[in-house]
């Protein structure tokens, strides 16, 4: 689902990505586009059509583009959510969502961070994605009696929310360096000294993983003074969408970076899945095929890793991407003083990187569909 803004040009280069990887690598998979957002409104008069709920509570792995237009004022209020990402979020419980930031080599003096301070950061947050600040009632707006008006919103967690996201952050530190940083507010906030309690007792059964927390006001602090003191970061929904973008610094461009957004396993053991860049619809440069299609090509990577298992296949692709701007391939927010290129031409200078690492490596023989 490509959906608004710059979603369908960036999509349009993740495509040629799968159809790479399909041609060179073997990689199997029944590849399904719908239409989302004001595309949709326009051919079939629904932001998100019946038959598009179908096809995401069926998928595997939903690619995302993008959410958001201008647009949308056009379109009568009642057809259309503002949260119909967050409805997507919460009707596959995606719960566990990733967000790596890292540095690229040679993209350091994009960042408004000196190069020393994030050379070779290299960070995970996951992010609480359905329950918190975002989602917890009672939340709304109301006029009182004496005609004042009142905005509510809960930031409330329970044990059981608290403890599948931390065990999720444990097994993915438990895979990385073995640190975990929690972050909470927790000498405020009662939800936080709970979260903290959770956190702790889950730790038990993950002796192995370092704990440390960290209050989020310090934290935001820490991410750009020394980013590269945090592996993995666990918090809440609401803290993690405002740490993610802090750290998003880290990489220079917001437009180099991934995300995954993963449910709980179902009977089958297969966890549904929703890959987007962090980026979102970008409308001032939509249209103009000057985008950055990294973040979704490297969101299909994360694709290969978590749904498909084939972390080799995601490390070519992250390869590729590190090679072309080793080539100097440069959209325009990675510029600098150098010439851009566009969306297209991005493309073409991943799957060069690819037709030249694929030929220094052995396609894969398992199957994935
Ligand atoms: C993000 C975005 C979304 C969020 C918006 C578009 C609803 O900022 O994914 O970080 O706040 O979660
Ligand atoms: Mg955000």
């Amino acid at each position: 689902m490509a959906g608004d803004g710059v979603g369908p040009e960036a999509m349009a280069e993740v495509k040629r990505v799968i159809d790479w990887f399909v041609a060179r690598r073997g990689l199997r998979l029944d590849l399904h586009e719908e239409l989302y957002g004001i595309s949709a409104w326009h051919a079939h008069g629904a932001v998100v059509r019946p038959e598009a709920w179908d096809l995401i509570d069926q998928a595997d792995a939903i690619l995302f583009g993008a959410s958001g237009s201008p647009d949308y004022d056009a379109i009568p209020k009642h057809h259309w959510l503002p949260d119909n990402l967050l409805r997507m979020r919460s009707r596959l419980d995606l719960f566990d969502n990733r967000r790596p930031v890292r540095t690229f080599g040679g993209l350091e003096a994009m960042s408004s961070l000196r190069p020393e301070i994030i050379e070779s950061a290299d960070i995970v947050i996951v992010r609480e994605l359905t329950a918190g600040l975002y989602f917890s009632e009672p939340r709304g707006i109301e006029t009182l009696d004496d005609g004042r008006r009142r905005g509510t919103n809960s930031m409330t967690y329970t044990s059981d929310r608290v403890r599948r996201i931390a065990e999720s952050a444990f097994e993915l530190a438990r895979r990385r360096s073995g640190r975990l940083c929690s972050v909470d507010k927790a000498n405020v906030l009662e939800v936080s000294m709970l979260w903290r309690e959770e956190v702790e007792k889950v730790h038990a059964q993950f002796p192995d993983v370092e704990l440390s927390h960290m209050y989020v006001d310090n934290c935001a602090m820490q991410l750009v003074r020394n980013p590269r003191q945090f592996d993995v970061i666990v918090t809440e929904n609401l803290f993690g969408d405002i740490l993610s973008d802090c750290a998003a610094m880290v990489a220079g461009s917001i437009g180099m970076l991934p995300s995954a957004s993963i449910g709980p396993k179902d009977i089958t053991g297969r966890r549904q899945a929703l890959y987007e860049p962090i980026h979102g619809s970008a409308p001032d440069i939509a249209g103009r095929g000057i985008c950055n299609p990294i973040g979704s090509i490297l969101s299909f990577g994360l694709c290969l890793t978590e749904s498909f298992g084939l972390p080799d296949e995601a490390d070519l692709l992250d390869r590729a991407v590190q090679r072309a701007i080793d080539g100097g391939a440069r959209t325009a927010d990675i510029a600098g003083g150098l010439p851009a290129i566009g969306t297209r031409e991005m493309g073409d200078a991943v799957l060069r990187a690819l037709d030249e690492l694929h030929h220094e490596t052995t396609p894969l023989t398992a199957a994935a569909s």
